[in-house]
C-alpha cells in the first residue's frame, strides 16, 4: 500500500470519472470547495486535500523537505497524485491554490489534463506585498491568528455577499482561527517568497479556465485579465468574471463555481480513469 504525502491526513475523494483537483486558499481548508465536491461527484472523481498545516492536517508536519513552500505544496500534490494512482488530473485552486496549481502546471505539466486558475494571480509579491507579509508574520507572532483575521477577512468577501450570506464571514473567521499561528507564518512566508508564474502561464499548454469575482479587491478583474493577455493565444480557455462576487468565489457564488469547473472538466483533453484494481 502507497502511503499519504507527509503532512496530509485529510482529504476527499468521492465520485468517478476524470479527475479534478481542488486546491484552497489562505488560510483556508479543503471545506472551501464543499459546494463544488457535492455538485460534480456525479461526473468527476474530485479530490480536495487540506494541504499539510491546515485544516484536518493542522496536526502533522510539513514535508521533511524544508521550509513550506509553493513548490513544495505543489510537490505535495503530486505526491498524493501518486499515492492514489492518479496519472493525470484536471487542477484548479483558488488564489494560494492558483499558485500551487501554476506550480505543478511547471514541475509536473505531464499530470495535468486542464487548470483552473480561481482568484488569483500569476505574479510573485512586489516589494510592498512583501514588506506587508512581513509586518503580518511579526503581528502574527506576537498577536496570534486574531492578527491575520483582522488583516485579511474585510478582503476576502465581497460586498454584495457580505449582505447576501450574513452569516459567512463569521463562518470564514472560525475556519481562519482554526488554523494554528505556526502554519500561518510558514504559509505566509511561503506566499511571501513564491515564484513568479508569468513564465508559466506564458507556455502553458493545456486548457485553462479563469475565475474571479467582479467585487474581488484581492484579484480583481484586471489581475485576471493579466493572465488571460499572457497566455498562448491558442489555448481553450473560458474567461469568467462573476458579478457580485469577491474574492471566496467557491463560497460566494457556488453555481457559478461549478459551472466553470464543468466547463474545465469539458475543455480537458482527456480524462484519467481510475485504476482498475
Ligand atoms: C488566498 O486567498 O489564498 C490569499 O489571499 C493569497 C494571498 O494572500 O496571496
Amino acid at each position: 500500500m502507497r502511503s499519504l504525502p507527509a503532512g496530509v491526513v485529510a482529504y476527499d475523494d468521492v465520485g468517478s470519472g476524470p479527475c479534478l483537483v481542488l486546491l484552497h486558499g489562505f488560510p483556508l481548508d479543503r471545506t472551501i470547495w464543499r459546494p463544488q465536491v457535492r455538485a460534480l461527484a456525479s461526473r468527476a472523481r474530485v479530490v480536495v486535500p487540506d494541504l499539510p498545516g491546515f485544516g484536518n492536517s493542522s496536526g502533522a508536519n510539513h514535508p521533511a523537505s524544508g521550509p513550506m513552500s509553493i513548490d513544495g505544496l505543489a510537490d505535495t500534490v503530486l505526491a498524493l497524485l501518486d499515492a492514489l494512482d492518479i496519472e493525470r488530473a484536471v487542477v484548479a485552486g483558488l488564489s494560494m491554490g492558483g499558485y500551487i496549481a501554476l506550480a505543478g502546471a511547471r514541475r509536473f505539466p505531464e499530470r495535468i489534463a486542464a487548470l483552473g486558475l480561481l482568484n488569483t494571480r500569476m505574479e510573485a509579491d512586489d516589494d510592498a506585498a512583501r514588506r506587508r507579509r512581513s509586518q503580518l508574520i511579526d503581528a502574527v507572532g506576537r498577536d496570534g491568528v486574531e492578527a491575520i483575521v483582522t488583516a485579511m477577512l474585510p478582503g476576502l468577501i465581497g460586498k454584495s455577499s457580505r449582505r447576501r450570506l450574513p452569516t459567512l464571514a463569521d463562518d470564514v473567521a472560525a475556519r481562519m482561527r482554526a488554523t494554528p499561528p505556526a502554519t500561518i507564518i510558514d504559509g505566509l512566508l511561503a506566499l511571501r517568497d513564491r515564484p513568479d508564474a508569468t513564465g508559466t502561464v506564458r507556455t502553458l499548454a493545456v486548457p485553462t479556465v479563469l475565475l474571479t469575482g467582479d467585487e474581488d479587491v484581492l484579484t480583481p478583474p484586471e489581475v485576471l485579465a493579466r493572465i488571460a493577455a499572457t497566455l498562448p493565444a491558442d489555448l481553450p480557455r473560458r474567461h469568467c468574471v462573476v458579478p457580485a462576487c469577491g474574492h471566496l468565489s467557491s463560497l460566494e457564488r457556488p453555481a457559478a463555481v461549478t459551472l466553470a469547473l464543468i466547463e474545465l472538466l469539458e475543455l480537458a483533453d482527456r480524462p484519467v480513469s481510475r485504476p482498475v484494481s
